[in-house]
C-alpha cells in the first residue's frame, strides 16, 4: 500500500502557544516517524494580516526554531518556508479559477476576521483557495490541525473534488486530523487560545511572565471549600494534556471533593508545564543563536518540496491546457 503523506502549516505571526502544540505541533511531531511529513511556515498566508517585514522574518525563524526544538526532526521531516515553494502560487490561481464565490463566502474565519476589524484585503479573502494549494499540491493525505481550520479543509475537500471531475482524477482528497480533547484548547480568558485575542501562554519565554498568565487564568467564583466541576476548569482541561491521566484524574478528585482550591490547581498545571517544556527549552537555548543551522533546514527542505510540487504543477499544466 501507498505509505501516507501528513501535512501541516502554521502561520509565524507571533509566538507558538499551547493551542498550537496540542492542536498541531505535537500531533504532527508524533506522526513524522510513521508517515512521510511535509511541515511548513505559511509566510505567504501570514501576508494577509498585514504583519510588518522584520517581525515576519524575525517570527519564521523563531517559529521553525520552535518546532526544532519540540521534537521536529529534519532528517525524518521535510521542513520548509512556504514561499520558497513559488509554484503553490500559480496553483492558486488555477484552483481560483475553480472555486465559486459562494464557498469563500461562507467560509467562517474570513467573516470572524474582518468582524474583528482586520482590513478585508482580496488575499485575506482567497486565503483558503491558498491553503487548498498548498494541501493539493504535496498530494497530502491527511492534515492535522486544531478546530478553527476544520472548514478550510472541507474547501479543499470541495475544490478537489470539483478539479477531479473536470480534468480526471489528478488530486489526492486530503483528510483533515482533529483530536478531539486538543481540538480548541482554551486560553487565559475562556476563549479560544489565539495570538489574535491576546489570551495565549507560549511555550518558550521568560518564567515570572508564564507563571503569571498561567496564575491569572479564568474561573468561576467558587471559594476553596466548594466541590468543584472539573470540566469546568480551565486549568484542569490544559493539565490534563500536559500530566498523564493517573495525575489528571487525582485532580478531577481533588476539585470535586472541595477543599481544593483553583489556586492550588492552577499551580500545578504550571509545574507540570515547565517540567513538560524542560527538555525543549534546553534543546531550544542549545540552537537559539545558530540562525544558519535554522535557514539551512529550510532551505533543504525546501529543495525536496520544490521536487514534489514542480512534479504536481507539471501534470495540472497539462491537465487544464496550459502545455
Ligand atoms: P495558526 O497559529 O493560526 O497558524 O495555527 C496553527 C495551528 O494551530 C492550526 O492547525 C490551528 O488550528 C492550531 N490551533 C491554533 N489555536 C488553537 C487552539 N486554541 N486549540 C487547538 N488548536 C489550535
Ligand atoms: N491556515 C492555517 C492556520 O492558520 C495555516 C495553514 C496554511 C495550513 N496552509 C495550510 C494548515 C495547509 C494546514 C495545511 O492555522
Amino acid at each position: 500500500m501507498k505509505p501516507k503523506r501528513m501535512l501541516s502549516g502554521i502561520q509565524p505571526t507571533g509566538d507558538v502557544h499551547l493551542g498550537n502544540y496540542f492542536g498541531m505541533m505535537k500531533p504532527a511531531i508524533e506522526m513524522q516517524d510513521s508517515v512521510e511529513t511535509y511541515l511548513f511556515i505559511a509566510d505567504l498566508h501570514a501576508l494577509t494580516s498585514s504583519i510588518e517585514p522584520d517581525a515576519l522574518r524575525k517570527n519564521t525563524i523563531s517559529v521553525a526554531l520552535d518546532f526544532i526544538s519540540c521534537g521536529l526532526n529534519p532528517e525524518k521531516t521535510i521542513f520548509f518556508k512556504q514561499s520558497d515553494v513559488p509554484e503553490v502560487t500559480e496553483l492558486t490561481w488555477i484552483l481560483s479559477c475553480q472555486t465559486s464565490m459562494g464557498l469563500l463566502e461562507r467560509c467562517h474565519s474570513y467573516k470572524d476576521k474582518t468582524a474583528r476589524g482586520m482590513i478585508s484585503n482580496h488575499g485575506l479573502f482567497a486565503y483558503p483557495v491558498l491553503m487548498a494549494a498548498d494541501i493539493l499540491i504535496y498530494k497530502s493525505d491527511i492534515v492535522p490541525v486544531g478546530r478553527d481550520q476544520k472548514q478550510h479543509l472541507e474547501v479543499t475537500r470541495d475544490i478537489a473534488i470539483r478539479f477531479n471531475n473536470r480534468y480526471g482524477e489528478i488530486l489526492t482528497i486530503p483528510e483533515a486530523v482533529i483530536r478531539n480533547e486538543s481540538a480548541a484548547l482554551p486560553g487565559t480568558d475562556g476563549q479560544k487560545m489565539s495570538k489574535s485575542y491576546g489570551n495565549t501562554i507560549e511555550l518558550f519565554g521568560d518564567e515570572k511572565t508564564l507563571r503569571k498568565k498561567i496564575m491569572g487564568i479564568v474561573t468561576d467564583s467558587k471559594g476553596l471549600e466548594d466541590a468543584k466541576n472539573p470540566d469546568d476548569c480551565i486549568p484542569y482541561q490544559i493539565y490534563k494534556l500536559l500530566s498523564g491521566k493517573k495525575n489528571a484524574d487525582e485532580m478531577a478528585e481533588k476539585l470535586r471533593a472541595g477543599g481544593y482550591g483553583y489556586g492550588h490547581a492552577k499551580k500545578e498545571l504550571f509545574d507540570a508545564y515547565w517540567e513538560h517544556f524542560r527538555p525543549f527549552r534546553e534543546k531550544r537555548s542549545a540552537i537559539l543563536n545558530d540562525s544558519s543551522y535554522i535557514e539551512k533546514v529550510l532551505a533543504d527542505g525546501a529543495v525536496k518540496a520544490g521536487g514534489t510540487a514542480r512534479k504536481t504543477v507539471c501534470e495540472i499544466r497539462k491537465a487544464v491546457g496550459l502545455k
